[in-house]
């Protein structure tokens, strides 16, 4: 397990995050995406940190603030020093009656943190980031709230998740001129069926420094490769959440055809699609970190290996050609003005 920096800080995360949003069950999508109680997300937990796994992800809403409660029983229950973990949640969903019960206002952010730190028992939080972005909410006020959090020692660095280019980079500007904690990283989906971050993010994210973390690594399980192309509903014996929470969104003919492309080069090496996707992903160079979901140790070991797949230039390759974007604009201008330029700076 290799540990990479996380933005522009000295703070180290593995490649691998552990994901805990199967962790807590309840009503609707919760049901679906995962019932995982106490002692087995314990088990998972361990599991996770006795491979080098040294980040956690979980988020206010995950289960109605289940997931927070077994995640931070579990480090508890798991004897694990607090220095050698680095936490990391959310805030911005609901999570009560009212109007200001959820967002990124200062109000907001500010309770959010004292809710999700009593879930956990913890005293602070090592990454605390904005789940999704506010239009009711001024990126000032948001980014001001994080700073308080962050001076007063609730909160150690700051990300977002789900933001588009314009905000993180508009959010980084107001940082530098106010003096206030900068965004560190940005929680984004990310696959090989789904690089659409690669148009704007991704040329952000180099530029700034900031780090990036993937979230539904196998698009909710369908790059495990075990969905029949022919029977889009039906998951394998073992049942998967993808039958009746089709989410996140995807082309289903791209994800097929890298499917397809993937399946040779795990049936060569005698590991799963799911390491192959995985591994991918671990191969961008932008990736601080994949943040791996299970809901079963053989799963979870599963996506650990992902760490020992080595992909060579010809299968990259293969694997660009079938999930490359087509081109858009401004991107075949860049690509056209660019050249030379390009061409001059290689020397
Ligand atoms: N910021 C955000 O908006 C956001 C959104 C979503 C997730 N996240 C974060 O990202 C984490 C991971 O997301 P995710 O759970 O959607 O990740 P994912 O890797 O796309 O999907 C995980 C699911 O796929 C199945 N699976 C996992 N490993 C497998 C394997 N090796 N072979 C076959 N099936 C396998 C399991 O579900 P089944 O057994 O049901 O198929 C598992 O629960 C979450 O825990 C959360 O921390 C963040």
């Amino acid at each position: 397990m290799r540990h990479h920096p996380l933005g522009r800080t000295g703070l180290f995360v593995s490649e691998l995050c552990l994901g805990t949003m199967t962790f807590g069950g309840g009503e609707g999508i919760w049901d679906q995406i995962g019932q995982v109680q106490q002692a087995d997300a314990e088990r998972l937990v361990g599991q996770a940190l006795d491979a080098g796994v040294n980040f956690i992800d979980t988020a206010d809403m995950y289960s109605g603030g289940r997931s927070e409660q077994i995640t931070g029983q579990a480090l508890k229950n798991l004897k694990v020093a607090r220095d050698s973990v680095v936490v990391a949640t959310k805030v911005f969903s609901e999570m009560g009656p009212g109007p200001n019960a959820r967002g990124a206002s200062r109000s907001h952010v500010i309770d959010g943190v004292h809710a999700s730190l009593k879930r956990m028992q913890l005293e602070h939080i090592d990454l605390y980031q904005v789940h999704g972005f506010d239009p009711a909410t001024p990126i000032e006020e948001t980014v001001r709230a994080l700073d308080h959090l962050v001076q007063h020692g609730l909160v150690r660095y700051v990300g977002v998740s789900n933001w588009a280019a314009w905000q993180i980079a508009k959010a980084l500007g107001v940082c530098e001129r106010l003096n206030l904690a900068r965004i560190e990283s940005l929680q984004a989906y990310y696959t090989l069926a789904g690089r659409d971050l690669e148009r704007e993010l991704v040329p952000m994210l180099k530029s700034e420094g900031v780090g990036l973390m993937v979230w539904s690594p196998l698009a909710g399980g369908l790059l495990s490769g075990k969905y029949a192309r022919d029977q889009p509903g039906q998951a394998d014996a073992a049942g998967g959440r993808r039958a009746t929470f089709d989410f996140p969104p995807v082309n289903r003919d791209r994800a097929d055809a890298c499917i397809d492309a993937m399946r040779p080069l795990a049936q060569a090496r005698n590991v799963s699609v799911a390491q192959i996707a995985l591994a991918w992903l671990l191969h961008q160079p932008q990736v601080t970190s994949v943040i791996v979901g299970a809901k079963r140790p053989d799963q979870l070991a599963d996506n650990l290996a992902a760490t020992t797949v080595t992909l060579n230039a010809d299968e990259l390759r293969q694997l660009d050609e079938v999930s490359r974007l087509p081109a858009e604009y401004p991107g075949w201008m860049f690509e056209r003005q660019g050249a030379y330029r390009r061409k001059q700076l290689l020397g």
